[in-house]
């Protein structure tokens, strides 16, 4: 299929077809992948995904996820994370998403008001992950675009930033249990080099830190890069090192809420085992995903070739986009999304200008991810989706909607919905910011989902 047939952005638009006028809102703001819907279904529906119904799937089973369904994430993580050794189902816990896992460690490995490391930006889901059961809190680790000799990269994490976060948190009297690591990035896109990676597991040692790394892009790399697992390495310290991957992104289903965690700590395991009851998976979506995972003739061969030239193409569309109106764009290699520079349109460098741009974009019907919303600590970057697809769409939304329109805001004088509480919002604790944001998303639901999938131009 080309990309004529498969590629578009508009995930939820509504098009009044006699006027032409868009009345929906284009949302490039969700990280779902939508390009792959079609070889999913396909797969989904053979025969042998019926047999998903037999009674012993339709008992009660070992909360940690069915035997068989770990045996083969097992032997699935084994190959795709390349692990130097086979790893073992007993290793292997499985949850209802990565968000359920992030909720689940925070309450085994801190106690409330511990903190945990985290490079920003960083996928904001996290803080009320680590914060509604566990109340464990985020210490950020601030990194910008500025690029300097020694680092050459824009967003560059250093073992010399992780130190001076840390002693900054000790001096607050914040006591670090962890650091978190989500690899390939949400939202810059990129991957850490393997030198990078273990410099950051020796850090954690040197200070007894467990360490969550988050592999949920991990099959979701789209150019020639070298993605490294941390299943892959010797970690000094592997008692200490959870890792968790998922089906919501790289299988491109976060509606079936799969996740697994591997951890070698029994402690660990022994203690999520019993939150596992609250958080597992309907026995025959573990049958149907433990086929999935086992036809490997179909991952590789069909699947994976075509998920990775797709993210590919539809990358290259919104990049070229971009780049043509002048807006820079992070170098991505992996994940469903770009980081894109819109300071310059900021009317001040400030998250409260940042807001307002937001808003107006809203209000030119199209819905992106502000920094803010991933911590970051410069105004004026925002998270693009390009992992849309709608049919035969493929949406010059370039050319129609609202992003050839920004230079003239400048001097509009578009209104902020009355009920943007965006002053200030910084300051306020993040339980807050997380409320305020997902009511902006609420606000945004009516329009968002009663809409149909525009399927002709
Ligand atoms: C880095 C990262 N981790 C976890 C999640 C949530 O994963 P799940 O759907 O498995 O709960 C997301 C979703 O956007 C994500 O980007």
């Amino acid at each position: 299929m080309g990309l004529q047939g498969t590629v578009g952005f508009a995930s939820k638009i509504l098009i009044n077809n006699s006027s032409g006028i868009l009345q929906g809102v284009l949302n490039l703001g969700t990280s779902e992948n939508k390009l792959c819907f079609d070889l999913i279904e396909k797969r989904l529906t053979r025969p042998s995904c019926k047999k998903c119904i037999a009674p012993h799937l339709l008992q009660y089973s070992n909360v940690q996820g069915t035997e068989s369904f770990r045996e083969e994430i097992a032997k699935f993580l084994t190959e795709y994370a390349r692990a130097p050794k086979a790893l073992n189902p007993e290793h292997i816990v499985v949850m209802n998403g990565c968000c359920s896992i992030f909720a689940a460690l925070s309450t085994v490995l801190f106690d409330p008001g511990d903190g945990y490391l985290i490079p920003t930006p960083y996928f904001g889901g996290v803080n009320p992950d680590m914060w509604l059961y566990g109340e464990v809190r985020p210490v950020h680790v601030p990194l910008d675009s500025k690029v300097s000799e020694a680092e050459s990269c824009p967003f560059q994490l250093t073992v010399k930033k992780l130190e001076a976060a840390l002693q900054n948190a000790m001096e607050q009297g914040i006591r670090v249990r962890a650091l978190i690591l989500i690899n390939p990035h949400n939202p810059l896109g990129d991957i850490y080099p393997a030198h990078l990676l273990k410099e950051c597991l020796d850090f954690a040692h040197r200070h007894k830190l467990h360490v969550i790394v988050d592999e949920i892009y991990m099959l979701s790399v789209y150019d020639d890069s070298t993605f490294t697992s941390v299943l892959s390495l010797n970690p000094p310290d592997p008692e200490k090192i959870h890792f968790m991957w998922g089906f919501s992104k790289d299988f491109v289903m976060c509606g079936m809420r799969v996740a697994a965690l591997h951890t070698r700590n029994e402690e660990v395991r022994l203690a999520l085992n019993q939150l596992a009851s609250f958080h597992s998976c309907p026995g025959p979506v573990q049958y149907i995903l433990s086929q999935l995972i086992a036809d490997r003739e179909w991952i590789n061969k069909t699947f994976l070739p075509t998920n990775r030239r797709r993210l590919r193409e539809a990358c290259h569309i919104l990049v070229d986009g971009l780049t043509s109106l002048g807006i820079p764009v992070l170098r991505s290699s992996a994940g469903l999304f770009v980081w894109a520079d819109f300071r310059k349109f900021l009317v001040t460098q400030t998250f409260e200008a940042e807001m307002e741009l937001w808003w107006k974009f809203i209000a030119e019907k199209l819905y992106i991810s502000p920094g803010g919303a991933f911590y970051c600590c410069e105004p004026g970057w925002f998270r693009l989706v390009f992992s849309d697809s709608a049919d035969k769409i493929h949406l010059d939304w370039l050319g129609c909607q609202s992003i050839p329109s920004l230079p003239r805001w400048f001097d509009s004088d578009i209104p902020l919905p009355s009920n943007s509480k965006v002053t200030l919002y910084r300051k306020k604790p993040f339980i807050e910011f997380y409320c305020e944001h997902s009511n902006c998303r609420q606000m945004l639901q009516p329009i968002v989902h009663n809409i149909e999938v525009y399927k002709q131009l």
